[in-house]
């Protein structure tokens, strides 16, 4: 109640400010003082947008430690993958078998491909298999593993199992030891315990009596993943995830959600229940997804985080680079026939019914079933991604758009406009949009840092009675494709830009995030990975100081600078966050010459005192990376401002000043 009267304070000081401001307007002659106006921003404005590409979810988000647990690979992911990709087989101490990949009652239809291993002499030590997870397997001492495996025996004897994580020099965790007891499939578990540090273990599964089995699911997870959730994710990737505040987070992609041909629609009823009857599938970055981090895991993470969810559902064609850009002999844009769009419409209802139906509704008791009785509160859905604007589209996305809308009027649509910021698609889809007044439309763009600091003005004359914007993909591409810090000035510029227009662009996402280290399809990402370390770029810092900054009021005229010729290398930006009364100030300086910049915070409300100032700043073509011994990280320091200073904004650096408010 509290929290409801200070917002209603506020947008009632905020309309009240606008009166004033209108009644100021320039063209009217007693108008001596310019007084700022406040105006009313998204108080969500920055947001994640996750994408399954460049090993983002196996082998990075997802903490799952074994490689094709389920024997799924197949050379249709890769032409040099199979379903023993990542394993070999085992014998140690002088025993001999065979091992095969069948499909004979399998543990789920869903989940065809087993191993047969067939002992025929167990040797000193025992006959089986090793995973060398992605890059070799991480682990810590004194960390504790949950080991599972499917096994359905058979021959008639019980056969001890013996599981190990191995280094080069030999055991690095406490071996484990159970005896298989079923004809049936049966799930077997065991916790391991890690005796040493180690970043390229292997896991040993081996049978120890003569006899067959049947293995699937042979899995690894640290018991220490993200809030600790089951089948979770990896803490520390996902704890710098979580370290950006996001408002929102857009999954599972991208060219993903649309996939590469009709047959590789991402469809998320796939990747929900048990994971080992999720359906698997080769990705269109050319990888395979195991799905183990599906809609429940996405739903999960963004309530863990605090980021409202935003799915991205295909319009019902497939991506325009289909069999294209990623591979030989180009498929294109297709669309899903249109006596299968009301199933595939129904698909969304169920989601919508899934993320926030009652836990007695069919696809809310799936939820349940998960875990989560409660709603997971979707406000947001994704339809399409910067698909090619056709009458192949535009009929399928209206069909679509039409039923959720009047089914679900509560739930914003994010429609789409094409792959880049202006041309065909772009015009095309904004008309299409403006015709059916779609709720937000998803712009994206990748283009060199002087492309945004040659936009700034983008937003500026949008037309505010139209759609809403999100920009769902954006990244400044330096020389080489690299992370510098004068990419992320040039986003920080434009950062400014997005919060002086945050009453018509209301999400924003850098894109990609993760990156794994030595397996990234795409370069710039946000954050880069491999088994040990996560690396946030500069960009992430940038990008964190802008969303852990966020206010719900923008004030023009705050700052400004008497230089000249300043327009391309200085912005700024000054918001206020009615919760908690902070004012805080964003600076950009792009160019080499420190700049003065005037700062009047009369409008703003904010008293005199002490404020904490960040700085980002160093050599323009500076890069963080894994290996450095130093990185350029944001520094902390204290100001004593008062309602009017002038504040010397460093060469090439953003400056944060956040002014701290009365109220708590
Ligand atoms: O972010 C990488 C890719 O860029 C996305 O999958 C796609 O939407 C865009 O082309």
């Amino acid at each position: 109640m509290i929290a409801y009267m200070k917002k209603l304070t506020c947008l009632l000081l905020s309309c009240f400010l606008m009166l004033v401001a209108a009644s100021a307007q320039p063209n009217q002659s007693t108008a001596k003082i310019k007084i700022p106006a406040a105006k009313p921003i998204s108080p969500s404005l920055f947001g994640i947008f996750f994408e399954d590409l460049n090993y983002a979810a196996d082998g990075g988000l997802y903490a799952e430690l074994i490689q094709n647990r389920s024997f799924e690979y197949n050379p249709a992911d890769r032409k040099e993958w199979n379903p023993l990709t990542a394993w070999e087989y085992t014998t140690e101490g002088f025993g001999y078998g065979t091992i095969s990949i069948e499909t004979n009652a399998p543990v789920h239809a869903n989940n065809p491909h087993y191993v047969v291993l067939n002992v025929e002499d167990e040797g000193r030590e025992g006959v089986g298999l090793t995973n060398s997870g992605f890059d070799g397997i991480v682990v810590r001492a004194g960390q504790k593993y949950n080991f599972s495996v499917f096994v359905r025996q058979l021959s008639d004897n019980a056969v001890p199992i013996t599981v190990k994580l191995k280094g080069k020099k030999g055991n690095v965790a406490d071996s484990v030891t159970f005896s298989t007891n079923s004809k049936e499939w049966k799930k077997y578990t065991a916790t391991i315990t890690a005796t040493e540090n180690d970043d390229s273990a292997k896991l040993e599964i081996l049978a120890k009596a003569k006899g067959k089995l049947a293995l699937d699911m042979i899995s690894l997870f640290p018991q220490n993943t993200f809030k600790n959730r089951p089948n979770g994710l990896r803490s520390d990737l996902a704890q710098t995830i979580a370290d950006l505040h996001p408002k929102f987070m857009r999954f599972p992609g991208g060219c993903l959600a649309h996939g590469d041909g009709l047959g590789n629609l991402y469809r998320w009823k796939n990747t929900i229940g048990p994971v080992e009857q999720r359906v698997e599938q080769r990705n269109i970055w050319n990888y395979h997804q195991s799905v183990g981090l599906g809609y429940f895991e996405f739903f999960q993470f963004c309530e863990d985080i605090g980021a409202k969810p935003l799915p991205v559902i295909a319009a019902g064609v497939c991506c325009q680079n289909s069999g294209g850009t990623w591979r030989i002999g180009s498929i294109g844009q297709r669309g899903l026939p249109l006596d299968e769009m009301n199933a595939w419409t129904q698909d969304i209802l169920d989601l919508i019914e899934y993320a926030n139906g009652p836990a007695t509704s069919t696809w809310g008791a799936k939820r349940a079933a998960a875990g989560h009785p409660e709603p997971f509160h979707l406000q947001y859905v994704g339809i399409g991604n910067e698909d090619a604007q056709t009458p192949v589209f535009r009929e399928r996305f209206k069909m679509i758009y039409d039923v959720v809308k009047a089914k679900h009027p509560e739930i914003t649509v994010v429609g789409t406009v094409g792959p880049f910021p202006a041309g065909d698609d772009y015009e095309q889809g904004w008309r299409f949009a403006n015709e059916l007044k779609v709720d937000m439309v998803d712009e994206h763009y990748y283009e060199k840092p002087e492309w945004f600091l040659n936009n700034l003005a983008r937003y500026d004359s949008y037309n505010r009675a139209a759609s809403k914007v999100y920009v769902g993909e954006y990244a400044a591409h330096d020389v080489k494709r690299k992370n510098t810090l004068r990419s992320a000035l040039a986003e920080a510029t434009y950062m400014t830009s997005l919060e002086r227009n945050g009453d018509v662009v209301r999400f924003a996402s850098y894109a990609p995030l993760l990156g794994r280290k030595g397996h990234t399809q795409w370069n710039p990402n946000l954050i880069y990975f491999n088994g040990s370390q996560v690396c946030p770029t500069i960009n992430y810092y940038a990008q964190q100081l802008f969303s852990s900054n966020e206010g719900d009021l923008y004030f023009p005229n705050v700052i400004t600078t008497d230089l000249p010729d300043t327009a391309k290398t200085f912005a700024a930006s000054c918001v206020k966050d009615s919760e908690t009364g902070d004012v805080i100030l964003k600076l950009v300086n792009n160019g080499a010459a420190a700049i003065p910049a005037k700062v009047n915070l009369s409008a703003t409300g904010a008293a005199n005192g002490t404020a904490n100032v960040t700085i980002l700043s160093g050599d323009p073509m500076a890069e963080n990376s894994c290996d450095a011994s130093q990185n350029l990280t944001p520094q902390t320091t204290t100001l004593a401002v008062k309602k009017s200073f002038t504040y010397t904004v460093p060469a090439y650096s953003l400056v944060v000043i956040r002014i701290k408010g009365s109220r708590k």
